[in-house]
C-alpha cells in the first residue's frame, strides 16, 4: 500500500484519537454499552504514530494494547469521561479523530446498591449524553477534524450530513450492515469523504490498512489547505 512510501510525513504532528465504546452504569454490576471493539481506533493511533506523530489515545473499556512509546494512553470509561479528556487535550491537537462508539443515552439515575429483582417488569428511563464530536466542532480552531459515522442505511448521505451538522474536515463513513464491515471485525468498508466533496471509498480490508489509507487521505487534505 502506498501508506508506507512516505512513512514519516506525520512528525511533529500532534495527533487526538478516541476509541472503543463507553459503559454507563446502571448499578454496581450492570452496564450498558456497544459492539466496538476500539481496533479501528488503535490501528489508527499505531498507524499515526508509526508515521512519526506525537500521538494522544483516548480509549473506552476493552482488552487492546499498545506498546508504541508515540502513544500516550489515556483510559476512560464513561461518555463523559470522554468528553473531559477529549476536551482538554484538543486546543493542543493538530488532527483529531473521533473513531470511539459514543453512548448516546446512559441512565438517568444510578444504584449505588445493586438492583434486587422485585418486581415484573423494570423500566430504565434514559438522559441524552453530550455529543463530543459537536462541541469539538463548535470549538474548532485550527484543528483537522474528523468523525466517523455508523450506519445501517443511507450510509453517504447520513455521513455528510453529520460533517456538515458537526463542523467537521472530513467523516469516515462505516457501513455497519456491508459485509465484513463494522464494529468487533478485523476488517472494514469505509468511503471517506471530506468537507470539499473528495469521496475515496475503500473495499473490504484489514483495519490496519484501512487507517493507513485514512492518515494518506488526511495528511493529502492538509497539504491542500497550506498551499
Ligand atoms: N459522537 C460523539 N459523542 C456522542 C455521540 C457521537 O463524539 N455523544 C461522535 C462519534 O464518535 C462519531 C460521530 O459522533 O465520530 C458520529 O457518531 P454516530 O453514532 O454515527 O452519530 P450520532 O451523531 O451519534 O447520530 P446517530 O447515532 O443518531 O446516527
Ligand atoms: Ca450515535
Amino acid at each position: 500500500a502506498n501508506h508506507q512510501t512516505d512513512n514519516r510525513m506525520y512528525t511533529g504532528k500532534k495527533v487526538l484519537v478516541s476509541a472503543g465504546p463507553t459503559r454507563e452504569k446502571i448499578d454496581p454490576v450492570r452496564f450498558f454499552t456497544n459492539r466496538s471493539s476500539g481496533k479501528m481506533g488503535f490501528a489508527l493511533a499505531e498507524a499515526a504514530a508509526n508515521m512519526g506523530a506525537d500521538v494522544t489515545l483516548v480509549a473506552g473499556p476493552g482488552n487492546l494494547e499498545t506498546s508504541n512509546k508515540n502513544i500516550q494512553r489515556i483510559n476512560v470509561t464513561t461518555a463523559a469521561e470522554m468528553y473531559d479528556e477529549m476536551l482538554s487535550h484538543y486546543g493542543e491537537s493538530d488532527i483529531v479523530i473521533k473513531a470511539a462508539a459514543v453512548a448516546d443515552y446512559r441512565p438517568k439515575e444510578t444504584f449505588t446498591e445493586k438492583k434486587k429483582k422485585q418486581s415484573d417488569d423494570w423500566k430504565i428511563e434514559m438522559e441524552r449524553t453530550k455529543d463530543i464530536l459537536q462541541a469539538l466542532g463548535d470549538k474548532k480552531e485550527n484543528q483537522f477534524l474528523v468523525g466517523f459515522a455508523a450506519e445501517t442505511s443511507r450510509p453517504l448521505e447520513s455521513g455528510k450530513e453529520k460533517l456538515q451538522k458537526k463542523n467537521l474536515d472530513a467523516i469516515v463513513v462505516n457501513n455497519v450492515a456491508a459485509d465484513g464491515a463494522g464494529f468487533s471485525g478485523d476488517t472494514n468498508v469505509v468511503t471517506y469523504v471530506n468537507k470539499h466533496n473528495r469521496t475515496e471509498e475503500l473495499e473490504l480490508a484489514s483495519k490496519q490498512d484501512i487507517a493507513g489509507n485514512i492518515l494518506n487521505f488526511i495528511a493529502q487534505d492538509l497539504k491542500g489547505e497550506s498551499s
